[in-house]
């Protein structure tokens, strides 16, 4: 685990992101905690959890992800990673003072789905207004279980994800496989995906954060390749 973070780390941090869209800081969290973590978010889910989105949004989408929101449910066990003081100062560097956390997400997928198509979490229309995810992974991504993240680095400076196949592959797209422990930053705008799950299951853990001044509701709208889906009225808002 890094214990320390120096400021020429913060600083190449900073850079690598605000070029890429992304950056991992490999074995940030300390195993025991993640083992922790890793327990409850098995226990929550169990072994054949129901989908939480509705029909015409996982057949449009071609995304089978659960949602869990442990806080909401009064389970502290994932604040120790939410104020983790260097993880606080990361974000401070990356989005500036008064930045504000959104929530603690667990996003789950089971064996045999079809994990995320490609998408940005909020539309892009204002490079100023996006969301930051910072995912950390209480088990490793591996080959073979699937769940792997791909995006596209320097995408988020692109614009709209391309019109296409949802879930097509991308020119210059590359794969993250994270471990135990693992600390991945991605700009809401980056175009990203998650693979298909074969085996067992995977999940994530994604503490979102966001400018200050950015609505709550900044990630209401997402983008894939052949619509913007609006979750709060579940319905497609643009079809393209
Ligand atoms: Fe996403």
């Amino acid at each position: 685990m890094q214990q320390h973070l120096d400021e020429s780390t913060v600083n190449s941090l900073v850079a690598n992101f605000s070029r890429d869209g992304y950056a991992v800081l490999p074995g940030f969290f300390a195993a025991p905690l993640m083992d922790h973590l890793e327990s409850l978010v098995v226990t929550h889910f169990g072994a054949d959890p129901a989908f939480f989105h509705n029909t015409e949004f996982l057949t449009k989408a071609e995304t089978e992800v659960i949602p869990w929101f442990p806080q909401r449910e009064s389970i502290h066990d994932f604040d120790p990673v939410e104020s983790d003081q260097r993880l606080e100062r990361l974000t401070t560097a990356l989005l500036g003072d008064g930045w504000q956390r959104q929530y603690c997400m667990v996003m789950f997928s089971k064996a045999g789905t079809a994990g995320q198509a490609w998408h940005q979490d909020c539309p892009p229309d204002d490079a100023a207004k996006f969301n930051l995810n910072r995912l950390v992974y209480t088990a490793d991504i591996v080959d073979s279980i699937g769940g792997q993240l791909q995006l596209v680095p320097g995408s988020h400076r692109l614009g709209e994800l391309p019109v296409g196949e949802p879930r097509g592959d991308m020119a210059r797209q590359i794969v993250l496989k994270p471990r135990k422990g693992d600390l991945v930053l991605l700009h809401g705008h980056t175009w990203h995906r998650v693979l298909p799950i074969h085996g067992g299951y995977r999940s994530s853990t994604n503490f979102r954060s966001a400018p200050a001044g950015t609505p709550e509701t900044i990630t209401d709208i997402c983008v894939y390749r052949n619509m913007r889906y609006r979750f709060s009225s579940n319905e497609v808002i643009v079809a393209r």
